[in-house]
């Protein structure tokens, strides 16, 4: 097995390398004109395969539900897979959009659903390696997005350059984990990443145990990470739900539709309506936009927490 820890440590590394150099340029000025600023939600875990995919989709749709107006960004970009579960195959999608070829706004697509989705692009993963000014620009696209109320970034499993980003952008950065002991590790293997990434920053960092098999069970495991978190990393992390694990979503993966959709009273959609009813009451009090990912990783220092 790899040694996860390492490999997160030579990423900071590399990263810490990067920020040094990026420092004496002058702080980005792309956006002049004020920010209309939409809810950022990323949705991200250590382990592949935890469900991040379906809570973001499904998310989407219990926000629709209550009115708002939601964008699902695929910001998987070796193995997108939002519009596979949507069934849909978009003309365009980022891979467009890094090579220049298309805006934000050109690939944005509607769904049946009442929410839109970015396509991400399968087989790619040259944002990382982007250089400074293309991956600056590539960031300031994403302000296109901010007239939707809620835009949700699915990103890929565990620590990238482009993963951090979208953390550091992000009102609500959404940890989701299984009950396994190994997605345990993975995620509190990235939370201790942004632990030392963000340090000075109040995040909104909130935990989802997917899979559970009953809510004691999902409670436990969430104890003891918000626990270890609290203790060890001085890190606060809300517990914001848990997720049955329920043969609803395998069917509904299946058939390409999402569970909320095709079983609404399923166990699995009651929980993410759940999740979703709180972090609606629970709003960030003036959310960020994705100038902010701007301002902190290309120029100023000085950082609002929310
Ligand atoms: N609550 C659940 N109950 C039962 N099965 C689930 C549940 N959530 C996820 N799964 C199963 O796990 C699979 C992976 O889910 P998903 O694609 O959402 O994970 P992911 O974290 O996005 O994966 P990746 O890291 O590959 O992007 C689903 O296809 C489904 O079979
Ligand atoms: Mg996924």
């Amino acid at each position: 097995m790899e040694d996860q820890a390492e490999k997160l440590r030579e990423i900071m590394r590399r990263r810490k390398e990067n920020q040094g150099a990026a420092k004496p340029s002058a702080p980005a000025k792309i956006n002049a004109k004020p920010l209309e600023k939409a809810r950022i939600i990323t949705v991200t875990s250590g382990k592949g395969g935890v469900g991040k995919t379906n809570l973001s989709v499904n998310m989407a749709l219990a926000f629709a539900r209550l009115g708002k107006k939601v964008v699902v960004m695929d910001a998987d970009l070796g193995l997108a897979n939002v519009n596979v579960m949507l069934n849909m195959v978009p003309k365009y999608n980022l891979y467009h959009v890094i090579k220049k070829q298309k805006t934000i706004k050109e690939i944005l697509v509607e769904t049946e659903y009442g929410i839109s989705i970015v396509a991400g692009a399968s087989g790619f993963s040259q944002i990382a390696n982007m250089g400074e000014e293309d991956r600056k620009k590539f960031i300031s696209e994403l302000d296109a997005l901010s007239n939707a109320d809620i835009i949700i970034i699915d990103t890929s499993a565990g620590v990238s350059s482009n993963v951090l980003d979208f953390i550091a952008a992000a009102d609500d950065a959404v940890i989701i984990t299984t009950p396994e002991p190994t997605a345990i590790t993975d995620a509190y293997g990235i939370i201790k990443i942004i632990a030392t990434e963000f340090d000075s920053l109040n995040m909104g960092l909130k935990l989802v145990v997917n899979r559970a098999k009953s809510a004691a069970d999902a409670k436990s495991v969430a104890d003891r990470m918000i626990n270890i978190a609290g203790q060890f990393l001085n890190l606060k992390v809300d517990y914001l739900g848990f997720i049955y694990d329920d043969d609803a979503v395998q069917k509904a993966v299946l058939r390409q539709k999402p569970f909320m959709v095709l079983d609404p009273k399923s166990k699995a959609s009651l929980c993410v309506q759940h999740v979703v009813d709180r972090m609606d009451r629970n709003k960030p009090i003036e959310p960020r936009g994705f100038g902010t990912v701007l301002k902190r990783f290309f120029g100023k220092e000085e950082v609002t927490g929310v």
